[in-house]
């Protein structure tokens, strides 16, 4: 059995089984292999665009005899998707990239479902989504070695309101508290010993303070 850290694990737990999945950004290829063991009836196509990444994928293949069940391609976010494929993994990566990567194809007409987990950024990957016609369905925030990364599900439709700034994440999750309150404490702690001539950083900090306290707010009603 192949051990894989809890942000992954959160990551696999989002994927639908019955689907034709690209691991983007696959480095290791641990997601896809632990993917293959775990869903039933998927293909798995594990991509890079370094050589160096898929190699240790290759030996990791090997490892678990897998090198006939998952493919290995070397190429660039979304281009020359296979038409099979109809769901898109890209996972630790930052949020700026994994938009990127979903805004720079024309490609994305057979896809159903995409999961994502940013490094950062998740306001930019919300408002991405909603560009290319996606919603979101799920979203989860998880704490691996004390870093917050968040996982989302999203399938093709419009999100009716979509706060990018908080997703449609459950508010009672500690972890969603835990990461919001965090943000709250570093911007009052900025806020005591800014000099008073940042006058527009202060603006936005007490308006990111206002938003999340009215969220905290109302988690506990
Ligand atoms: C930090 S690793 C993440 C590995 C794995 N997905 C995970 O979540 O643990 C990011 C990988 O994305 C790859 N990468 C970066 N930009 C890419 C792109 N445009 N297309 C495909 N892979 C990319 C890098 O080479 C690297 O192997």
């Amino acid at each position: 059995m192949i051990n894989i850290s809890k942000r992954l694990q959160l990551v696999a737990s989002f994927v639908p089984d019955n689907s034709n999945i690209i691991d983007v950004g696959c480095d290791h290829a641990l997601l896809s292999i632990y993917l293959y063991n775990n869903l039933k009836h998927v293909s798995i196509t594990a991509s890079d665009i370094n050589p160096n990444p898929l190699k240790i994928a290759k030996e990791n293949l090997e490892k678990y005899h897998l090198e006939k069940k998952i493919k290995l391609v070397l190429k660039d976010g979304l281009t020359d998707l296979d038409k099979n494929i109809d769901t898109v993994v890209i996972a630790g990566m930052g949020g700026i990239l994994i938009s990127k990567i979903l805004t720079n194809t024309e490609n994305l007409k057979n896809i159903k479902n995409i999961i994502l987990s940013p490094n950062n950024d998740f306001p930019i990957v919300r408002e991405t989504i909603k560009k290319i016609g996606f919603k979101i369905v799920k979203e989860k925030l998880v704490i691996d070695k004390e870093k917050t990364y968040l996982v989302l599900k999203a399938i093709r439709g419009k999100n009716k309101k979509l706060d990018y700034y908080f997703g449609i994440l459950n508010k009672t999750d500690l972890e969603v508290i835990y990461y919001y309150t965090n943000i709250l404490n570093k911007n009052t702690k900025i806020l005591k010993s800014i000099p008073k001539k940042y006058v527009k950083r202060i603006l936005l900090l007490k308006l990111e303070n206002k938003k999340i306290k009215r969220f905290l707010l109302t988690t506990s009603k």
